[in-house]
């Protein structure tokens, strides 16, 4: 049976969904189709009823359903429970079991890449605490850190990431101007605010005078340049990473909930990486 898939969201005419699962059912020689499921707010109940009488193996959900989705699913994968937020969906035998990959695609980005920083002696500063700094640190706690601080502008939203948090982590809350004093202590730095996301604005959430050399500081911009962040993380002798690898990864962790076959993504991200520019 040809696989079917789908994402639902508003508006999604630009996602890159579509492509990369085309990208992996083709790479696996799998045949099936990535179905557009573009619904305004008032019409999802009737969409999901219309997906579950299409079959679908499976869907994502991106924005504005990640948290509205929930209601309609029979079960939740613990880290999507704890998140509150739902990205990816298997057809479980008629039952519909949701997850989130996205903190966990950020994750797995990381490591290809800097695989020495994942050790118990390593400190984490995450910037921000919106929604995607929520699925990212549930994903930073399931790694052995000595300990994962939050800086955020409204100290109230960082506080209430902690209810996603594991008992053994260690986290405190700082203001940015504690952040930036302390900024020494850290060997990885996640930033998830919307500040300096454009490219060519010289915005930057904290300043990076205090970091130490090394420290792998992070944007999580999808595209793949350097922000005005990362650019003067270099200029510290920062080691940097770019955001956009975790759309690959996070649609690779879906592909295996809906298929369990891996995906290899070596081709596909210097493809998307040409997309993207
Ligand atoms: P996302 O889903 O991308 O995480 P979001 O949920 O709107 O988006 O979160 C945006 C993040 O950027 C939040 O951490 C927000 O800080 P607050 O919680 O204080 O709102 C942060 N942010 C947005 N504009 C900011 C600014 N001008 N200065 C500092 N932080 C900012």
């Amino acid at each position: 049976m040809p696989l079917k898939l789908g994402l639902i969201g508003y508006p999604i005419n630009h996602s890159l969904s579509p492509w990369i699962h085309n990208e992996f059912m083709q790479r696996l020689g799998i045949e099936g189709e990535y179905l557009l499921y573009e619904v305004p707010e008032a019409n999802l109940g009737t969409m999901i009823n219309h997906i579950k009488e299409m079959k679908l193996n499976g869907f994502n959900v991106t924005v504005p359903y990640k948290q509205a989705i929930i209601p309609y699913l029979d079960f939740l994968d613990s880290d999507a429970e704890k998140i509150g937020a739902v990205n990816t969906v298997v057809n479980e035998n008629g039952k519909w079991k949701g997850y989130n990959t996205d903190g966990q695609g950020y994750i797995r980005s990381v490591k290809m890449s800097f695989p020495d920083l994942f050790g118990a002696s390593k400190k984490v500063l995450l910037l921000g605490a919106g929604g995607a700094a929520r699925g990212i640190y549930r994903a930073l706690t399931h790694e052995p850190f000595e300990r994962i601080d939050i800086a955020n502008r409204t100290g109230e939203r960082a506080r209430s990431l902690l209810d996603v948090k594991e008992d053994r982590v260690e986290t405190s809350i700082l203001s940015f101007q504690e952040a930036e004093q302390q900024l020494f202590n850290y060997d990885f730095i996640v930033q998830t605010t919307s500040v300096g996301m454009k490219p060519n604005v010289a915005d930057q959430v904290i300043s990076l005078e205090n970091l130490k050399e090394n420290t792998v500081v992070s944007d999580i911009i999808y595209q793949p340049i350097l922000t005005s962040f990362l650019k003067n993380a270099q200029r510290q002798n920062g080691r940097t990473h770019l955001g956009h690898a975790m759309l690959l990864y996070q649609a690779q962790l879906a592909f295996q909930i809906w298929t369990g076959k891996t995906v290899p993504l070596d081709r596909t991200l210097s493809k998307l990486e040409q997309r993207l520019r």
